[in-house]
């Protein structure tokens, strides 16, 4: 679709959860034939007209349609009966008013439409967001709308409340702080029967972790990131201090794929003094990252039972990227019957095959391209096991013989293992998993790719 025309509409709800209203009507405008650019804030405001009825929330969005004027008003309207609205309730309290504010350059009118909006530059509810997304609008006549806003009676601008910080092109998003408040939420979410996903993190994200986001948005009805730079799971030589981190970009990030909660609490709030507990798998623990990084398994496996207790989320999502710590959190929700399904999401990759890492910003121009011998000696290896080959020496020294081609490469380690215990198999037989950890310079990177069915 060539998306055309660009319109501002305005959005308004005070019957119901609100806010979530507002968010329906976001993510539902595209089925009604109209892309959503950007969206404002929103704003609480008293209600025009002097009818008594609860304070509205409101929102400008910016969009993009090919529909016509009549057409896209038309569109609203569906999209209101949809949400709940009942067409004969006219000035009474609504689930849902969607109103055209702008179409491009146009003016437009008929009986049932006004195009610039009539009284848009008279009401803070439309202007207080509309200025957020465009503080130099221009309107038809000619008129600025921040000007308009400068001329509103001061009691109509003290009546619009900024509701929600900007971010991102999100309406409602959380930042949860502190331990005690998760784990209120998340015992309330429980008692209301709520499908929750969580997606642990440690932050400084990018399109892998936002993969994981997308899946949870799409599968439960509210969505919990957590960004926790987990210090346990770090060994005494590793990047901890240096780990890279960028909360405010998160929140931002998160926002936009839909994510509700944030959960980003202090390290001292789940470690507090006198913290004792510890969990070790054996077996899957053991072999690859387990091998070259004690401790850190145990240290994963206790941030995410503290968090599966604080959030009790119906699912949890995780990258195959880290495909043992995927193996391994699979075995400990089943050793200890945790009441959550755990999802495994494929690897996303830069567009030249490198698996996404928040690491790969400590690569240096040189590193950054030969780490690119990673996935290539991976699908090399997949090439190998497709035309039949079963001997797990023949493939990984094909790997090894690949990675050493790259005059930075130095290799961990090259393993194919059974893809749920983790241990290494000589002939693969069922799913296994070429795993691989290659430090360049100081930067260890991991990759690895699933051969054989999936069971
Ligand atoms: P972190 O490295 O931030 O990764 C968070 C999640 O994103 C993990 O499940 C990881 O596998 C996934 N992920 C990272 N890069 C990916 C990619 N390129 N494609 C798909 N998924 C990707 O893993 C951790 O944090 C921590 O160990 C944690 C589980 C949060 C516990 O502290």
């Amino acid at each position: 679709m060539a998306f055309s025309h660009r319109v501002y509409l305005g959005l308004g709800s005070n019957l119901g959860d609100r806010a979530a209203n507002l968010r329906y009507a976001v993510r539902r405008l595209p089925e009604f034939g109209v892309e959503v650019l950007a969206a404002s804030p929103l704003y609480q405001t008293a209600p025009w007209g002097g009818v008594a009825q609860p304070d509205f929330l409101n929102q400008a969005l910016l969009a993009a349609t090919d529909l016509a004027p009549a057409e896209l008003l038309a569109a609203v309207k569906r999209l209101e009966e949809a949400a709940g609205r009942l067409p004969t309730v006219f000035w009474g309290p609504r689930v849902l008013d969607i109103d055209i504010l702008l179409y491009d350059e146009l003016t437009f009118q008929s009986e049932r439409l006004t195009i610039p909006h009539r009284e848009m530059k008279n009401r803070a509810f439309v202007l207080a967001p509309l200025l957020d997304l465009s503080p130099e609008l221009a309107l038809p006549d000619g008129e600025r709308a921040a000007a308009c806003y400068a001329r509103l009676p001061e009691a109509e601008k003290a009546g619009v409340r900024l509701y929600v910080e900007r971010i991102g092109g999100k309406t409602h998003m959380e930042v949860i702080k502190t331990v005690a408040e998760m784990q209120e939420l998340g015992r309330r979410w429980r008692a209301e029967g709520k499908k929750v996903g969580l997606v642990p993190t440690m932050g400084y994200l990018h399109e892998g972790h936002l993969a994981l986001a997308k899946r949870s948005v799409a599968e439960n009805d509210l969505t919990v990131m957590s960004v926790f730079v987990n210090p346990i799971q770090f060994g005494a030589n590793e990047d901890l201090a240096t780990y890279p981190r960028d909360l405010a970009g998160d929140v931002a990030k998160a926002a936009s794929v839909g994510v509700d909660y944030v959960f980003a609490p202090e390290p001292a709030d789940m470690y507090p003094e006198g913290f004792a507990a510890s969990i070790n798998l054996t077996g899957v623990t053991e072999t690859l990252c387990g091998a070259s990084r004690p401790g850190h398994f145990q240290g994963v496996c206790v941030v995410i039972t503290k968090l599966f207790n604080l959030v009790q989320p119906t699912n949890a999502y995780f990258g195959q990227k880290d495909g043992q710590q995927l193996a391994v959190l699979k075995k400990l929700a089943r050793d200890f019957n945790m009441p959550v399904k755990i999802n495994g999401v494929p690897i996303v990759r830069e567009a030249d095959g490198l698996a996404k890492s928040s690491r790969n910003v400590y690569l240096d121009e040189e590193c950054r391209k030969q780490a690119l011998v990673l996935n290539q000696s991976l699908q090399a290896a997949k090439k190998l096991y497709d035309a039949g080959e079963r001997d797990a020496e023949v493939i990984k020294a094909a790997v090894r013989a690949h990675i050493q081609t790259a005059s930075l490469a130095d290799i961990e380690y090259v393993e194919i293992v059974d893809a749920l215990t983790m241990q290494p198999v000589s002939r693969p037989e069922g799913q296994v998993m070429l795993a691989l950890a290659v430090r360049f310079k100081t930067t260890r990177l991991i990759d690895n790719i699933l051969l054989g069915p999936d069971e």
